[in-house]
């Protein structure tokens, strides 16, 4: 059995057995060495984590920077939540709340619960979904292929007692042996990042630097996790950034050191980001933000299509925005700067619509696809 503590033990010996053999290779050679996807690793979930580090190559050549993506759509689920998903359920087992044959219940626009759904079958829970019925039919589809059981319920505000959140919760209290995972307030999500995301950042740059991170929330576990790794390991060096969709209330209250919690812009067709509250997973670490990006949905429909022409990436929305984000970063600290962002998961889930010429018009962003671009607008 895989347990939480052995498996961050685990991963900070590692780290620190690789620094300082980082320091004296080149910069190549340091980042083929962080990546040990080769290594033999114990079913599904030794495989979260340990994503390869890519240098986006065309934006670090036009603004003179290295802009850096996390692959994790190289995860073993396809995305960042896998990791999430994982350290959830470890949790909720070393706490004791899930004995064998128990059910993993969860709130989740999507990925969290892919993640959920293989983990729990690589562990031998139930797992049990409810989902606002805005997301795309892609996830909900492989959601039930995992043996998933899902609920597409109408998507009303958190404060609403029919929120999937609090059904979920219910559904969880109805059971023995079941958990709700929680993942916006549940803080065992942001130690993944703590505890894994953060650390390979540091360790897959230590051959070249690193002057920021930014990146986009929902739960907000990867940025805070990530953040308050890197301000830590760094003294503060490291520059943290929130990117944050058309919708969102987090823009103004980072901008603003938390005066104003205001929604910039109207909503997004990004998903899995945005949010309209301070989550338990981002509250330590909110404060130690040092800026906030808003990023337009043109710009991100643009930044798709064009790391698929010019990259071979074939990325989701939410990545595309922290890629956008992650080259105006890098503008704003200067020719020369270093930035990493993630790269959340891939555009199969969601090619239904983003390669769609119907659907992008009706959302007014067929425009935002440049016009010698548009040949990869396959579908009606
Ligand atoms: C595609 C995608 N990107 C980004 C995120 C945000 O990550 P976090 O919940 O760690 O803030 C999510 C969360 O579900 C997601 O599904």
């Amino acid at each position: 059995m895989l347990a939480l503590r052995p498996l961050s033990v685990a991963v900070g010996v590692r780290v620190a057995a690789r620094r300082g053999a980082v320091r004296a290779l080149s910069t190549s050679a340091a980042l083929r060495y962080e990546n040990n996807r080769g290594n033999v690793v114990k079913g599904f979930c030794g495989a979260v984590g340990n994503t390869p580090l890519l240098r986006i190559n065309s934006l670090s050549d036009e603004t003179g920077c290295e802009i850096l993506g996390k692959a994790e759509f190289m995860e073993p689920g396809g995305s960042i939540k896998d990791r999430a998903a994982l350290f959830v359920v470890l949790d909720a087992e070393k706490k004791g709340l899930l004995k064998p044959g128990g059910t993993v219940v969860e709130g989740t626009a999507g990925n969290t619960g892919i993640g959920l759904a293989h983990v729990c079958r690589a562990r031998g829970y139930r797992c049990v979904i409810y989902m606002p019925n805005t997301q795309s039919q892609e996830k909900i589809d492989l959601l039930r292929m995992l043996g998933a059981e899902v609920y597409p319920v109408p998507a009303v505000p958190f404060d609403n007692p029919d929120n999937y959140n609090h059904q979920a919760r219910r559904h969880a209290e109805r059971l023995d042996n079941a958990v709700w995972t929680n993942q916006f307030d549940n803080v065992a999500n942001r130690e993944a990042h703590i505890q894994t995301t953060g650390p390979e950042i540091w360790a897959q740059t230590r051959g070249t630097g690193l002057d920021g991170f930014i990146c986009a929330t929902g739960t907000g576990g990867t940025l805070a996790g990530v953040t308050s790794y890197l301000k830590q390991v760094s003294n503060g060096q490291v520059q943290c950034w929130l990117a944050d969709p058309p919708g969102s209330v987090l823009y103004s209250y980072v901008t603003s050191k938390g005066a104003k919690m205001e929604r910039t812009g109207n909503g997004s067709v990004t998903e899995g980001i945005g949010q309209g509250r301070i989550t338990d997973n981002m509250r330590d670490d909110v404060h130690k933000l040092d800026n906030a990006l808003h990023i337009e949905d043109e710009a991100s429909i643009a930044m798709i299509y064009r790391l698929l022409d010019e990259e071979g990436l074939y990325i989701g929305a939410s990545s595309a925005l922290n890629v956008v984000a992650a080259y105006r970063m890098a503008q704003q600290l200067g020719k020369g700067s270093r930035v990493v962002t993630v790269i959340c998961d891939g555009a199969a889930r969601y090619q239904t619509r983003l390669f769609s010429r119907k659907w992008l018009e009706s959302k007014g962003l067929y425009e935002a696809v440049p016009a010698h671009l548009r040949k990869y607008i396959v579908l009606p």
